[in-house]
């Protein structure tokens, strides 16, 4: 998995660890040091030395690159040795050592580094919600002591909301999330999805949330009530799961901020950073009392172990979402790599918040409860809508998925 994932451009930190000492860390088991420079450009180097091994973490930021604090050999933040000042001026060492250092690209706060082939580099990442107008995309990164799969299912396992985030302790979200959901998880392509259908009163609210191959994932705004109408509100974070090795991992993301998105003022971007979120429940540093009392994401997460050990697992109906991933997983490591589909440049994605006023089959007055099979079939409906606009230039695409999103209500609307 480690090998698919360097095939794709990786966030590996924040922009803003990068001030004016090196930075260690650990990417796919392997230790790196991440710098930026007096003029600016960032570097991801080995973190050992070329010379004798001392760690470049201890190394002196300069101008155009890193001196190590051992002998003084400078590199550039694209490996090269400038100088080597215990060394005669013309050794040959400088024509011969290259040091290991990997692609880099900054982009809204988040440092990407692609730590493959370089034959095989893709194009950096488009993903509609990476420039949506009107949306501020705050950077975040979470540590996890875990493996990064326990962490990256969770993101098809919707029913985890109804009981940890609701039932089980304190209203984490909204009240709505505590109520049971109709769901339907889909493979499409690189991703895996799922929607989740609920009947808030006279509303239904439908939710989608994606995955994409090997470790991208968004999930849709996250103070959803149900109670008004919304067509297609789109992210609540993007993200992506970055295994440090095989026990410890980061969630790499960014929040996604608009006045509409945050209209109820429950959310809070100044919370928002290196091992911050303004969502309950999402890092390791809240009392162990409290994690008993009120258990978030991270303990359900971490305390499966180390390693989660999927042979000792009772699953249900309900993992439904988590089995198809990790086959997505296991399926994807034997294709040959796809770049995702674009369109204009975009990679259009499906994640969001639906709220329809009373749809079929609801009558335009009275009360009616309607069955899972109803709420999926309303679900299945706004699926169809929003897939089938994938082809749309990105600037046409929001108002024909609204356009006709509003028309599955209409006749109540008459
Ligand atoms: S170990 Fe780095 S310069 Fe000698
Ligand atoms: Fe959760």
């Amino acid at each position: 998995m480690g090998e698919a994932m360097r095939l794709h451009w990786q966030p590996v930190c924040l922009s803003s660890q990068l001030k004016d000492l090196p930075l260690a860390l650990r990417i796919f088991g392997e230790d790196l040091v991440a710098f930026r420079d007096r003029k600016g450009q960032v570097g991801l180097l080995h973190k050992h030395c070329s010379h004798r091994g001392a760690s470049l973490e201890f190394g002196r930021i300069t101008d155009e690159g890193i001196r190590c604090c051992y002998h003084g050999w400078h590199f550039s933040h694209d490996g090269r040795l400038l100088d080597a000042p215990a060394e005669p001026p013309h050794s040959p060492l400088l024509r011969q050592v290259k040091h290991g250092a990997y692609p880099v690209m900054e982009f809204r706060g988040l440092v990407f580094a692609y730590l493959g082939p370089p034959a095989q580099m893709p194009a950096f990442p488009n993903f509609d919600s990476m420039q949506f107008d009107g949306v501020d995309l705050v950077p975040y990164a979470l540590s996890h002591e875990c493996n990064w799969l326990q962490v990256h299912e969770n993101l098809m396992d919707p029913l985890h909301a109804v009981f940890l985030h609701s039932r089980m302790g304190e209203i984490q979200l909204t009240e709505a999330w505590g109520e049971m959901p109709a769901v339907e998880w889909f493979e499409q392509g690189d991703r895996v999805c799922y929607l989740t259908s609920r009947q808030i009163d006279d509303h239904v609210w439908v939710r989608f949330n994606e995955v994409a191959f090997p470790n991208f994932g968004q999930v849709a705004g996250f103070w959803e009530d149900g109670k008004a109408v919304k067509y297609f509100e789109r992210i609540g974070a993007t993200r992506w799961t970055v295994p440090i090795d095989n026990t410890h991992c980061w969630i790499f993301g960014w929040r996604h901020f608009s006045p509409s998105l945050e209209a109820k003022g429950l959310g809070n971007a100044s919370q928002v950073g290196l091992n911050r979120l303004d969502i309950y429940g999402q890092t390791g540093d809240r009392c162990y009392d409290e994690m008993q009392r009120n258990t978030g994401d991270w303990e359900a997460e971490v305390s499966q172990g180390p390693i989660a050990i999927h042979a000792k697992e009772n699953k249900g109906s309900s993992d439904r979402g988590v089995v198809m991933l990790r086959r997505h997983l296991a399926q994807g490591l034997d294709k040959a790599h796809q770049p995702p589909r674009s369109i204009d440049g975009q990679t259009p994605t499906w994640t969001c918040n639906v709220v329809l006023h009373r749809p079929d089959p609801m009558p335009a007055q009275g009360t009616l409860t309607l069955s899972s099979q109803e709420l999926l079939a309303i679900g299945r409906s706004v699926q169809a809508i929003i897939l089938a606009a994938d082809a749309l230039p990105p600037a046409l695409r929001q108002a024909h998925i609204v356009a006709n999103l509003k028309a599955l209500s209409k006749p109540y609307f008459a």
